[in-house]
């Protein structure tokens, strides 16, 4: 489904930011803007910021940050369309779909309402029906309450060929709906068959808590068929982004920042209902690079707990990479031999498993501890060969500073030379160290006053190195575009930004100046899809500081400068940084050539030029006559 950009327009404009954000976050006015606590990211003091004047937000701590529909996006974890749909409904606004899209909307739509009424029938089996009585049973020796019976919607399927069959014919579903959703089958006579027969039903929600499939345990002996049967995939049940327990975990998941992973429903169903309840299921299939995703919108830390059998660290090794390229921290949890987490809380409770728990170990330590349970952590060969594993996976994580975080714990721990495991880095992420000390980290200037120590993003730490004009004129161009843009860039060149983010969003800026005018930023961080270049942008703009902090006064009161007086520092500033730069490289190059005897005049005569052109700008000359 498309909705037209004017729409969009209509429906984000329609919609007040601080009106949609008070629904969730207690906001309190704070100079012109609102603050609150950040809604992504736990805290105690408030740095979430809402500009009712600018229609953004922006999180001091974590950096996130965007306009009204990214906020429904990313609060309410539902797509682009999903969200603009919810504010427009907010809105009292009507769209209207092209014929072709309302088919499939109706199509989906079938398939939840089948889904639905199938998880309804199936629990009224369970709790109504004599002969769901043992399946009750069987649910209640396994320790699960009335109560978590029905927050999961456990039910029952009747061991017969069209129990099923019958009530959905009954209730007028449609028989083509049933087939897709994969709820029933057809024999070869055209006549049709219940899929689940006579088994616990563990009804799979999607994120938004809709019925999308069925896990279904073998409850009788002369069951032929596998310890469960699944769902097949469907339109609405893609099992690569499904994970089963989300929909019931997620606030969990969101306000401890982690979760757990397990493999089986049971397992989800214990922990849950022992009061651990942030913790999502793979269903017995290994972990996809979509759910890690889906467990990346929620929390920031995946904690693997997986059975002590050999199938079960394999599974635990991929999980981890995957997790690693998506941005998670990864810790692991053993269980004891023989046990899964629900047999485990069965035998000693949620007490014990917490302490499992708090146990857990890096990975680090998990993939060390596999060689040395081979015995081959004993000699040379075999310790280098787990300390190369070990950095196989470091070389999976994105962010450059978990790296370096993570390559001096190995050093330290197995007293290695930090430049031999950088060198080893280097194989496997084919990047050339770029600092020339083996890429280990930079010191920097001075933290961000207001930057939150346990989070840093990688956004948080490039800032740090970008030079404060650049920021300014970031911050200038997004206000005032129609003054500026075109300002600035009579003067300097956009190879003259350093710092390639920014680059970017002037690049983009400017092409978006010339095919349809400046526009609000508030649109254009809507235009801009990469997360991190949106949000510098939100920083910039709710930036605490007006402008860069020379422009604070003595009480630390923020003076809202005049931008004219701004821009122009602000290219003087990085026309004097390019000189500088340029008169350094001279000087190189003329050493250089004098050590060789070659002619130094012209190098000289440069010299003598760039000098004047700097002292000219330090004089003010450039803007003299403006
Ligand atoms: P397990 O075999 O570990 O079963 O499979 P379990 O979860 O401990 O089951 P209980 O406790 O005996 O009821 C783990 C998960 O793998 C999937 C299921 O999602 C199961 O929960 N699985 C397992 C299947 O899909 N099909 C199977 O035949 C077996
Ligand atoms: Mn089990």
């Amino acid at each position: 489904m498309r909705i037209p950009p004017e729409k969009i327009e209509e429906i984000r404009s329609a919609n007040d930011i601080v009106d949609v954000i008070s629904q969730h976050v207690r906001l309190k006015k704070r100079g012109k803007n609102f603050v609150g606590l950040c809604p992504f990211h736990q805290e105690k003091t408030p740095s979430f910021t809402v500009s009712s004047e600018k229609q953004m937000y922006h999180c001091f701590g974590c950096s996130k940050g965007g306009n009204i529909i990214t906020f429904v996006m990313e609060f309410e974890k539902v797509s682009f369309t999903e969200a603009v749909r919810s504010l427009a409904e907010k809105a009292g606004i009507v769209i209207s779909f092209t014929e072709v899209d309302q088919e499939r909307q109706n199509e989906t739509e079938a398939l939840y309402n089948a889904c639905r009424f199938a998880g309804l029938h199936f629990h009224t089996n369970l709790t109504k029906t004599d002969e769901g009585r043992s399946a009750l049973e069987y649910f209640h020796q396994r320790g699960f309450s009335d109560e978590t019976i029905r927050v999961f919607g456990l039910g029952y399927s009747l061991n017969s060929w069209d129990g099923f069959v019958l009530r959905a014919r009954e209730e007028g579903l449609d028989r083509a709906d049933l087939l897709k959703a994969g709820l029933i089958r057809v024999r070869e006579d055209g006549t049709d068959y219940d899929y689940f027969r006579g088994r616990a039903m563990f009804p799979i929600f999607s994120t938004t808590g809709r019925v999308v499939g069925f896990g279904a345990r073998k409850l009788r002996d002369d069951d032929p068929l596998g310890k469960y049967i699944n769902s097949p995939e469907t339109p609405i049940y893609n099992k690569s982004r499904v994970l089963f327990g989300l929909f019931h975990s997620k606030d969990a998941v969101r306000a401890q920042d982690n979760a757990l992973m397990v493999e089986g429903y049971a397992d989800l169903i214990s922990l849950y209902q022992a009061g651990i309840q942030n913790v999502v299921a793979s269903s017995g299939t290994a972990l996809t690079e979509e759910q890690v995703q889906l467990i990346s919108r929620y929390g920031k830390k995946l904690t693997l707990v997986y059975d002590a059998d050999s199938a079960g660290s394999n599974a635990t090794l991929r999980g981890m990479d995957i997790a690693f390229a998506q941005d998670l921290d990864v810790s692991i949890v053993e269980l004891p031999e023989g046990e899964d987490p629900d047999s485990f809380i069965r035998k000693s409770g949620g007490k014990e498993f917490q302490k499992l728990l708090d146990r857990g170990m890096s990975f680090i330590d998990f993939k060390a501890r596999q060689f040395l349970r081979t015995g081959s952590f004993a000699t040379p060969e075999g310790k280098a060969q787990a300390v190369r594993s070990i950095v196989q996976s470091i070389a999976k994580m994105k962010d450059e500073l978990k790296r370096n975080f993570y390559i001096k714990e190995v050093a330290t721990k197995y007293d290695i030379y930090e430049s031999v495991l950088y060198r080893e880095l280097e194989k496997w992420t084919g990047e050339r160290n770029r600092t020339g000390s083996f890429g280990a980290p930079r010191s920097d200037g001075p933290q961000r006053p207001d930057s939150n120590q346990n989070n840093v993003s990688s956004s948080v730490a490039e800032k740090k190195r970008t030079p404060v004009a650049e920021r300014d004129l970031l911050k200038l161009v997004l206000e005032h575009p129609k003054e500026m843009l075109e300002f600035i860039f009579s003067h300097i060149a956009i190879t003259d930004i350093t710092d390639p983010q920014i680059r970017k969003i002037v690049e983009f800026l400017l092409s978006r100046f010339d095919e349809r005018g400046p526009g609000e930023v508030t649109e254009i961080v809507g235009e801009i899809t990469d997360p991190a270049l949106k949000s510098i942008v939100t920083d910039s703009v709710m930036s605490r500081y007006e402008l860069s902090k020379q422009w604070e006064s003595s009480e630390g009161e923020i003076e809202v400068a005049d931008p004219w007086m701004v821009a122009r520092d602000a290219i003087v500033d990085m026309k004097k940084r390019g000189l500088e730069f340029q008169i350094e490289e001279n000087r190189r190059a003329l050493k250089d050539v004098s050590e060789r005897g070659i002619d130094v005049q012209p190098f000289v005569l440069r010299h003598q030029e760039l000098s004047k052109q700097l002292d000219d700008l330090k004089s003010g000359a450039l803007f003299k006559s403006t």
